[in-house]
């Protein structure tokens, strides 16, 4: 079983697609934990409703040390909308992965976050977007591909009508990416993954 520590900054729907799949069997995981550094982020809500520890954390040395204590395999970040330090990225390295709403390397890096990354793309006249599943390093959004979806883009279309074509994929490749690591089928080459069969 892989113990999961999950980070939010938000409405945490892509968590509850974690728990949901940790609660049907999909992924062989168990969430340890749930920490946001908002107090009235949804996804704690989501995560006490399920009996998971959930906990409001800003400073960053106490959230490593939550997750240290609960033994935490892979830290998920779920939408967590602040920058993870260098020192916090090589406590977790190869083991702490984020979820981004575009294409990477296109419409992202520092300040594409949410709705701005949709508007960004209807800016741009792009014809397709989707989300990203990645490694975290120092570079932001700049890890290992894990997996990509892409979805298309009509000119009518808002960064709202944008965002919700994009989550739908999204609740489906973030557990589909913890599952692949919790099977082992995940590994990284020359900084590249190679999913395994
Ligand atoms: C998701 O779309 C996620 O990809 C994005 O925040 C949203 C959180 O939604 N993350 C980023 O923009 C990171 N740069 P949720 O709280 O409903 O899961």
């Amino acid at each position: 079983m892989l113990n999961i520590g999950v980070l939010v900054s938000g409405g945490g729907s892509n968590l509850q697609a974690i728990i949901d799949d940790c609660e049907n069997g999909e992924i062989k995981g168990n969430i340890k934990v749930v920490i946001s550094n908002k107090e009235d982020a949804f996804g704690l809500e989501r995560a006490r409703k399920h009996n998971i520890r959930a906990v409001f954390e800003k400073n960053e040395d106490k959230v490593i040390k939550i997750l240290k204590e609960e033994n935490v395999d892979l830290v998920v970040l779920a939408g967590y909308l602040k920058i993870i330090s260098p020192k916090f990225i090589s406590e977790f390295e190869n083991k702490m992965m984020n979820i981004h709403p575009s294409l990477i390397p296109s419409f992202c890096g520092d300040g594409f976050y949410g709705e701005k990354v949709h508007q960004a793309v209807i800016d741009y006249g792009a014809k397709v977007s989707g989300a990203t599943v990645h490694f975290v390093n120092e570079e932001v959004d700049g890890g290992a591909i894990i997996l990509q979806e892409a979805v298309p883009v009509y000119f009518e279309d808002t960064a709202e009508d944008i965002q919700k074509r994009v989550l739908v994929e999204e609740h489906k490749m973030l557990p589909r990416a913890i599952d692949l690591i919790s099977r082992g089928k995940v590994e990284i080459i020359d900084g590249r993954v190679n999913i395994l069969k």
